[in-house]
This record gives structure tokens, sequence and C-alpha cells, in this order.
């Protein structure tokens, strides 16, 4: 059933605020305004950063051929009346470190930067991206007041990518013509569903043998993990500006794609009160209802293992911000 809230009224064009111009902000900006998706508002704590980069995109659109406007700032009265507000701001990992490392860090700058945005866009969708993704889209979820629909995070659309360019890549065949799904939480517990992974409909058990699949899930598992340990400062931005980009287009273009996202559990797959990667249908509304697949009982455990776990940690997490 759709429980969707009223239609949250898009502007002509639709306005993206983009919080923290680091290395998936920017790329994300880039994506939002080359596709003629929205105008941007870019914001960073650094002075000059989210202005130098914003400058930089506008000198490139004559040459690009596109018509939205960015700006860069560092003052929160300029996202105003944002249709959509994406949260990137944080620390990103280190070789060796895990997502959960940066909870403490990352969920001061969340809550501040939550609270800050909606304060001037209180009729806005808000999307996390900062890690730890499940915890931060529960704080943020939980200081905003809002109704949950109109609060998700983004890692399923990415993960699932992942483990679609590993097929492609061990079959030699375009990544076009693949579709993996990947549920659960942004972390080594993530949950990629083989049974649901096929190439133009054939069930990728009938293309590659048990072990190899087993490889390029765990791969998929530890796909954030390879490029952080390739590029030694920082981690992933394009693939995961692409993945929020696409689900800025579902939502503004009102698309009702079922698309995986970190999205408020109320009972279904037998979780409650926790954000968790589950196929989302994204409209308009924001999260306009939650699909459930028929898991086998192994599927259905890890995803249940991996929600407990971030339930766990958003109790944490609470007792540690006083929420
Ligand atoms: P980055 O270090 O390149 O950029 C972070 C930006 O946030 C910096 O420009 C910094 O100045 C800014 N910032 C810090 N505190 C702020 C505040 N209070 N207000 C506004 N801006 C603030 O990091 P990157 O690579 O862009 O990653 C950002 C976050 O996204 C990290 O936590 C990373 O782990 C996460 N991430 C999550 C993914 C997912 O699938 N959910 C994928 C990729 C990254
Ligand atoms: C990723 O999966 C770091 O969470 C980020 O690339």
């Amino acid at each position: 059933m759709n429980s969707c809230p009223p239609f949250v009224p898009i502007c002509n064009p639709p306005r993206v605020t983009v919080i923290g111009a680091g290395n998936v902000g920017s790329a994300l900006a880039q994506r939002i305004i080359e596709k003629d998706l929205a105008d941007v508002v870019l914001l960073d704590i650094v002075e000059g950063r989210p202005q130098g980069i914003a400058l930089d995109l506008m000198e490139a659109r004559s040459v690009e051929g596109h018509n939205c406007h960015i700006i860069g700032t560092n003052d929160y009265q300029d996202t105003a009346n944002s249709n959509i507000t994406v949260i990137t701001a944080g620390l990103p990992r280190k070789p060796g470190m895990t997502r959960d490392d940066l909870m403490q860090t990352n969920g001061k700058i969340i809550i501040e930067a939550t609270q800050r945005a909606i304060a001037h866009s209180p009729d806005s969708i808000l999307i996390l991206v900062t890690n730890p993704l499940d915890v931060m889209t529960y704080l943020a979820w939980k200081v905003s007041g809002w109704p949950h629909q109109r609060v998700m995070g983004m890692a399923g659309i990415l993960d699932s990518a992942r483990f679609q360019t590993f097929i492609a890549m061990e079959l030699g065949i375009s990544p076009s013509d693949v579709r993996a799904m990947v549920l659960g939480s942004h972390g080594d517990l993530m949950v990629p569903l083989p049974s649901y992974s096929t190439v133009n409909s054939i069930p990728i058990a009938e293309l590659m043998d048990a072990d190899t699949i087993h490889r390029l899930v765990e791969r998929t598992r530890h796909g954030g993990a390879e490029v952080v340990g390739l590029l030694k400062t920082g981690g992933a931005y394009y693939a995961p500006a692409s993945s929020v980009c696409q689900m800025i287009a579902a939502i503004l273009r009102d698309e009702s794609r079922l698309l995986p996202a970190a999205s408020y559990l109320q009972g279904e797959y037998g979780l409650d009160d926790v954000f968790i990667g589950v196929p989302s249908r994204l409209g308009c509304a924001g999260v306009e209802s939650i699909h459930e697949l028929q898991l086998q009982p192994c599927e259905l455990a890890a995803l249940q293992h991996s929600a407990n776990q971030v339930k766990e940690k958003v109790e944490r997490a609470i007792a540690l911000f006083n929420l």
C-alpha cells in the first residue's frame, strides 16, 4: 500500500542542496547539473572550496551544453527551499578503518548538518551518504522529526552496481545486461542476493559455478575497501555519485523506480525501527513503499542479522549523542 505524505511541490528548475563539497559531493554536483536535473547549492565548512568548485563547474557549462546553475556556499541560508538535500559531509575511511570507526566524528557532523539544513528546507527530502550509512540515516531521521518516507540512505544502488560490474567482468559481457540485488547494511554484513541476480533474465547460477559466485559476492562485500586500499587517501566517489544521482532523478521526475535504498522498516522482513537497504519505490514523495522479496531462509536470516547489528550501533549512537 502507498502511504505517502502529500506531494512535495517541485519548483522549476528543482533545487538540490549537497552538503559536503568533498570527493563525493563535488562529483555528485557535477553529475546533477550535467544531466540537467536541478540547480545545485554546494555547501561545505571549508571557506572557498564549494565556491571554487561551483565556479569551475559553471565555467564548464558552455562547453558541456547544459543549463543548470550551481552556487558554492558556507551559509545554510543559501540552501533555502531545496527539494532534496543530500548529506555527504564527514570523514571518509583510511586504509584499515571500518565505516563504523567514523561513527563519533560523523555522527556529530550529521546531527548539526541535518538541523541546519531542515530549518531552511522544511519540505525537502533527505538523502544520507555519510558513513556509517545506516546509522547516520537513522540519526538524521530522528533529529529531523520528519515522516520516515522523506529520509533515506544511499548504499544499495552502489553495492548492487559493484556486484553487477563484477558479474559482467567475469563473464566478459556488457554491464547493461546485468541486474543484481544487494540488500542489508552498507558494510561487511551486506546481503548480496545471487538468487535475484540475472543476465538478461538468465539467473547467474546458470552462467557460473557456485565458487565463482561466492568469490564475486565476497568482492562486492569488500568493494568499498578495495577502492580505499588502492587510493590510500579517501574512498570511492564516482560510482557513489552516480548512485545518488539515480535516486535524485527518481524523486524529482517521480519515476516510481524500485531501487535498493536504506529505508525505514516497520515490520517488513520481520524488522522494526531500523533503516536498512531494501527494495524501495522512489518517487516524488520519497520512499513511497517497500517491496518484500520472497527470500530464502538463509537470506532472510542474513538480512535480519545485518539489521540487528545496525540497531545495536544506533542504540549506542543515540546514547552517545543524547537523542
Ligand atoms: P571528503 O573528505 O572528500 O569530503 C568530505 C567533505 O565534508 C569535506 O569537504 C569536508 O570539509 C566536509 N565537511 C566536514 N564537516 C562538515 C560540516 N560540519 N559541514 C559541512 N561540510 C563538512 O569525503 P568523501 O569521499 O566525499 O566522503 C564523504 C562521506 O561519504 C564519508 O563518510 C564516506 O565514507 C561516505 N561515503 C559513503 C558512500 C555510500 O555508499 N553511502 C560511498 C562513498 C562515500
Ligand atoms: C564505499 O562503499 C566508502 O562506503 C564507501 O565506497
